[in-house]
């Protein structure tokens, strides 16, 4: 009910302030059929540990060379709609002095930026965590909208173990989610709803599927109450998957059959679409999952990836910070954008990745 008491019509929802015809249309565009998002926002920490593993220093040029060499890989860029940055990335500028945000954008890509802040550890829940960076937000989204982000990315996690998740952690992540999805559509940015159960224990997949509907139904309670209008999110959900650490993990089938019956439970048509997060799954597993799921079919939403991982993890191999390697390495992130792109159409094979090994 509106507080007036009154319950709003959907035609309503078409005349908010903000215009929810235009975020629908890049909501739409971000999960395109055949493309996905590339999600390359892994904060200095973050990047810092993936360059240790390459033995690359993590400097400021190195972090932009880096993602240049991605986002002028013109052939991997067909099959990506938009690209999720870090605060640094989005003010740089490439070698040659042009904005990244300009090449990604004739690329025919959508600039879009992670604005949450990071975690911090949720009082009174030891293990569990709470996603920070709302204050001063409604300000940041206008900057990021003035220097071209159309879309923006909030994480939050819930780790699964014993007797966690608290309902505590569900309640105060899915309500921020809700907050910063209520001022992005304000400020005309598309929100990516990330509400990520981890797979790093030894759960089984139902534990999983158990968990992650719980998180999803919350998840969409708080954005009804904070007036988000799901025509204009991306959710962006973890699998229905078993743990890292379980000794027996389901296979493609179950985890594709699961997921989509999870999602079916838990998400209302009107959302346009869903990429999911890789989360650790091998660079392969990820496609096959979300190929399999499109196979299936008959989905009321487009299904697609916004990976971080299982797209990089194989180029960033094959550049390992040394100019020379920059087309060697092209070509690895065009071969997983292309597996990726195929995946979000159902029509990937697996004799295609033996073929281009
Ligand atoms: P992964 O695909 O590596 O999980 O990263 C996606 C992401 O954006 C996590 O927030």
């Amino acid at each position: 009910m509106t507080p007036n008491g009154s319950f709003r019509t959907k035609s309503d929802t078409w005349e908010r302030a903000m215009n929810l015809a235009e975020l629908n249309k890049v909501a739409e565009a971000m999960t395109a059929p055949g493309k996905g998002i590339l999600a390359a926002d892994e904060s200095t920490g973050t990047i810092k540990k993936r360059f240790d593993a390459i033995s690359v220093e993590c400097t400021e040029d190195n972090r932009r060379d880096y993602r240049e060499m991605m986002f002028r890989a013109a052939e991997g860029m067909k099959h990506i709609s938009g690209v999720i940055l870090y605060d640094e990335t989005i003010w740089q500028k490439a070698k040659d002095g042009t904005p990244l945000v300009d090449i990604i954008k004739k690329a025919g890509s959508i600039p879009g930026i992670k604005v949450d802040e990071g975690t911090k550890p949720l009082p009174e829940c030891p293990g569990e965590l709470i996603t920070v960076g709302l204050d001063k937000l409604a300000d940041r989204l206008t900057k990021y909208y003035d220097q071209s982000a159309r879309f923006a990315k909030w994480r939050a996690v819930i780790d699964i173990g014993g007797g966690i998740p608290t309902a505590t952690a569900i309640h105060t992540n899915t309500h921020a989610l809700a907050r910063y999805a209520a001022l992005c559509q304000a400020a005309q940015i598309v929100p990516i709803v990330e509400p990520e159960v981890l797979m790093d224990g030894d759960h089984d997949i139902d534990r999983c599927f158990e968990v992650t509907t719980a998180v999803l139904k919350a998840q969409f309670e708080e954005l009804y109450r904070q007036r988000v209008a799901l025509e204009g999110i991306v959710l962006k959900p973890n699998m229905a998957i078993s743990g890292k650490k379980n000794g027996k993990r389901a296979g493609v089938e179950e985890v594709a059959e699961k997921t989509v019956r999870m999602l079916k439970n838990c998400v209302p048509g009107a959302v346009p679409g869903i990429a999911f997060l890789s989360g650790g799954q091998s660079d392969e597993e990820a496609t096959a999952h979300l190929d399999t799921m499109n196979k299936i079919g008959n989905l009321p939403w487009n299904l697609t990836f916004s990976y971080g991982r299982a797209l990089q993890h194989a180029p960033q191999k094959a550049w390992s910070g040394k100019s020379e390697n920059v087309a060697a390495a092209q070509r690895v992130f065009a071969h997983r954008a292309r597996m990726n792109g195929l995946a979000a159409l159902g029509q990937w094979k697996q004799d295609l990745e033996k073929k281009a090994a």
